[in-house]
């Protein structure tokens, strides 16, 4: 396996991430965010490279001075189970720490990989009613939704 580079994307990347994501996108795993939204937030994203080529990332949202959340996690098809996933959310997570952030969310239905990182599960009453009709209501699945909260403390 060449080497996993991370960094912080810049505007050329917006269409090779939209490319990425764009297959759990048509599933409903993750919300579709137009290429105006990915821009608007371009500075909230870290991307993971491999020989040149985007093969994941993540966006880490801040809701308020204490709580932030991961949001539009993605690994390649041809590149999940090789620590890839949990090296952008390490990294987010120390981001987090850095701006200090005392928690972050996440809304996923990779549980596993998220307790894995150190998430606790939390009751769906405890989501910011913010991110209810900011992203949820945008969602194909809502309001029939199976996907866990999950927060860590930093
Ligand atoms: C979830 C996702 C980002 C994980 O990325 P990844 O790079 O494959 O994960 P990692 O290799 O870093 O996994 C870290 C650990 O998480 C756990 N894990 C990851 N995927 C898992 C799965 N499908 N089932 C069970 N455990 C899993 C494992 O413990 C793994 O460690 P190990 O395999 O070395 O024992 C990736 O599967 C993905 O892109 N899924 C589709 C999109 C999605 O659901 N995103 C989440 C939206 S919030």
């Amino acid at each position: 396996m060449s080497e996993i580079v991370l960094c912080k994307p810049t505007l050329h990347d917006v269409r090779e991430m939209q490319d990425l994501v764009r297959p759990y996108v048509d599933e409903g795993i993750i919300l579709l965010r137009k290429d105006e939204e990915v821009a608007n937030t371009i500075r909230s994203y870290t991307i993971a490279k491999e020989n040149g080529e985007i093969v994941g990332f993540a966006a880490l949202y801040i809701y308020s001075p204490q709580l932030g959340e991961i949001r539009s996690l993605v690994v390649g098809k041809n590149h999940q189970r090789k620590g890839i996933g949990k090296k952008v959310v390490g990294a987010l997570l120390d981001e987090g720490r850095g701006y200090g952030l005392k928690r972050v969310l996440s809304l996923t239905f990779e549980t596993a990989f998220f307790l894995s990182l150190g998430f606790h599960e939390i009751s769906k009453e405890e989501i910011p009613e913010h991110k209810v009709w900011e992203d949820c209501i945008r969602c194909k699945l809502f309001p029939v939704c199976n996907e866990s909260a999950l927060i860590i403390d930093l």
